[in-house]
């Protein structure tokens, strides 16, 4: 039997984003937090860089905005910047006194100002400023938010529940379009559950899953753009998929980030002849923002016709190495690569959704009531191409911006009337799953073969074409067969590959991320591509 629950906010993912947010709600409130699979399940797990942020006297929030400006070509919002980077330092203060384990310096580096973490650097940032826990940061910040919120009785931490589709006055024929809550699978009974909330916040992280090769966990599926789209949310700059240089290349190796630090520390990008390619590339060689490394390295392994690129950090001292990349040098020598004497065998992967369901300052999408934080949301904070660890950051400003905004508006909204049970009447179990798994891998490549790190018009319409069919078949199943997580994974990504395809064709430009042939200039004026749903009432 399916069940009825009612929070005063639910919030949709258990990462950077959503626990940020359920921690700083007050206490009285009561707050469901919901993963679709074990808690630690998202892209904040495995984070591993740091957190980037103005810290030490040397720095400036000037230099932090210019450096994002410079790696977003042009079209970040500088507004959103700007909040974003004159809130770091309380964002990083609040995180300290969570008690993350920030990695500490025990010489200060005189460049810190004598800051007493130790801050590294990562390609287009001009100063230090990446706070991190070695090469783990984002598990450090997982594992600690994670105990907080356990320790409030207040918060309902709920895993193996899959949002299906959030519930609004419009979907249910009521006058109004505020989002009351969502239909929610529950794995465990296979029940599509009902949770009606005075809020909701979409954090449910980005869409890299849609990507062949990518370093994301299975579940960066856009399922909140997805859901927020359906719902009459303007979604923006989809065509802007930030690819990492640098995946470990090795048959076992499952989407194994190798973590822009290395080179912030001294790494070196080779041939497989051992010679350094990145200076013909860009004066700031390994260190220019992602989307020139990533195209540097894919012109390159083209041009040569190789598998592969290697990243060198063997000339660094062994003991220097393995304190500052504990878990990389373990895991590479798991494949028997000990990075203190050998390359690093690397390749681009899909890494970060730029674009997402558009928000204001206050995390405020176009449907009252519903918030998007984290990687879900676009803010207008990376532009054509988010610079290193700057995500991390937004997750945090985010979430407290959206709590404040919460608090603000709680007095004059009611928790939802009772609302409809979800309707399974007309759909029976699946036949035929081999379908679900087919369209997935169908889809995946025909992303990473026609929408990847170089496009064309002509790749983009075989993609468009492709992707409508998809959809159609997906609709078909989905109305007939119960839901299930691939199911609603795969109806979801269809979704937002559709929206990254429209709005790749309708850049006709070459910009950051989104590189075609077909137009490789730059068009004079920077403008966002905003995608309007039609359920949209703005
Ligand atoms: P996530 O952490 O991805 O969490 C998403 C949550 O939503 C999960 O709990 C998931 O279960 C839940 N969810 C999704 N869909 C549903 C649904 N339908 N129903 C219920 N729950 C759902 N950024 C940096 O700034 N610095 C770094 O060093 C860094 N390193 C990275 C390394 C790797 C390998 C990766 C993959 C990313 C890295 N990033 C880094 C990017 C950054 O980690 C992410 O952008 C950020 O963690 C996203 O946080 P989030 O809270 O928005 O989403
Ligand atoms: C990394 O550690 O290279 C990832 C940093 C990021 O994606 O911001």
């Amino acid at each position: 039997m399916s069940q009825h629950f009612q929070h005063d906010v639910l919030v949709i993912g258990s990462g950077a984003a959503g626990l940020s947010l359920a921690l700083t709600l007050p206490s009285h409130l009561s707050i469901a937090v919901l993963s679709k699979g074990d808690l630690a399940n998202g892209s904040t797990f495995w984070a591993q860089g740091g957190v980037a942020a103005v810290l030490d006297d040397a720095d400036t929030v000037q230099s932090h905005v210019e450096d994002t400006l410079n790696a977003g070509g042009g079209l970040c919002n500088e507004d959103a910047v700007r909040f974003t980077v004159e809130h770091s330092r309380e964002a990083i203060q609040w995180l300290i006194d969570q008690g993350v384990p920030f990695t500490r310096d025990d010489q200060p580096h005189v460049e810190d100002g004598g800051f007493e973490f130790h801050l590294t650097r990562e390609g287009g940032h001009s100063h230090r400023r990446i706070i991190h826990a070695a090469d783990a940061t984002g598990a450090a910040i997982f594992k600690t938010l994670l105990a907080q919120a356990k320790l409030r009785p207040n918060i309902e931490l709920l895993e193996q529940r899959v949002a299906v589709d959030l519930i609004t006055e419009r979907r249910l024929g009521l006058d109004g379009q505020r989002c009351l809550g969502a239909y929610v699978l529950n794995r465990a009974s296979g029940e599509v559950d009902t949770y009606g909330a005075r809020f909701t916040a979409l954090a449910s992280g980005g869409a890299a899953k849609v990507y062949l090769y990518t370093s994301n966990p299975d579940g960066a599926c856009g399922d909140g753009i997805a859901m927020a789209w359906r719902s009459g949310c303007r979604v923006a700059n989809l065509e802007f998929n930030q690819f990492h240089p640098t995946c470990l290349y090795h048959p076992q190796a499952k989407s194994f980030l190798v973590t822009e630090a290395l080179r912030g520390e001294g790494a070196f990008l080779k041939l497989p002849n051992g010679e350094r390619f990145m200076p013909r590339f860009d004066p700031r060689a390994e260190l220019a923002p992602r989307d020139i490394v990533a195209r540097a390295i894919d012109h390159e392994m083209k041009r040569l016709g190789v598998d592969c690129v290697y990243l060198d950090i063997s000339h660094k001292p062994e003991a220097f190495i393995k304190t500052h990349f504990p878990t990389m040098y373990e895991r590479c020598l798991e494949f028997g690569i000990d990075i203190t004497r050998q390359p690093i065998p690397v390749v681009p992967a899909a890494h970060y959704t730029c674009g997402g369901v558009m928000v204001n300052e206050q995390g405020r999408t176009d449907v009252p009531g519903l918030y998007a934080i984290g990687e879900t949301s676009f803010t207008g904070l990376h532009g054509a191409n988010r610079m290193a660890s700057n995500s991390l950051l937004e997750c945090f400003v985010y979430a407290r911006s959206a709590a404040a905004d919460i608090l603000h508006h709680l007095p004059t909204v009611p928790m939802p009337e009772a609302l409809p049970t979800w309707d399974a009447s007309q759909v029976t179990d699946s036949d035929e799953d081999v379908i679900i798994a087919h369209n997935w891998d169908e889809l995946r490549r025909f992303m990473w073969d026609y929408v990847g790190i170089v496009r064309t018009n002509k790749r983009l319409q075989r993609a468009q074409h492709r992707v409508r069919l998809l959809l159609d078949e997906i609709d078909e199943f989905y109305s007939n067969y119960k839901v299930s997580r691939d199911l609603i994974e795969l109806r979801n990504l269809a979704q937002v590959a559709e929206l990254m395809i429209n709005s790749a064709m309708e850049r006709k430009e070459s910009r950051g991320l989104h590189y075609t042939l077909d137009y490789p200039d730059m068009l004079p004026e920077a403008l966002d591509t905003i995608l309007v749903p039609p359920t949209y009432v703005g």
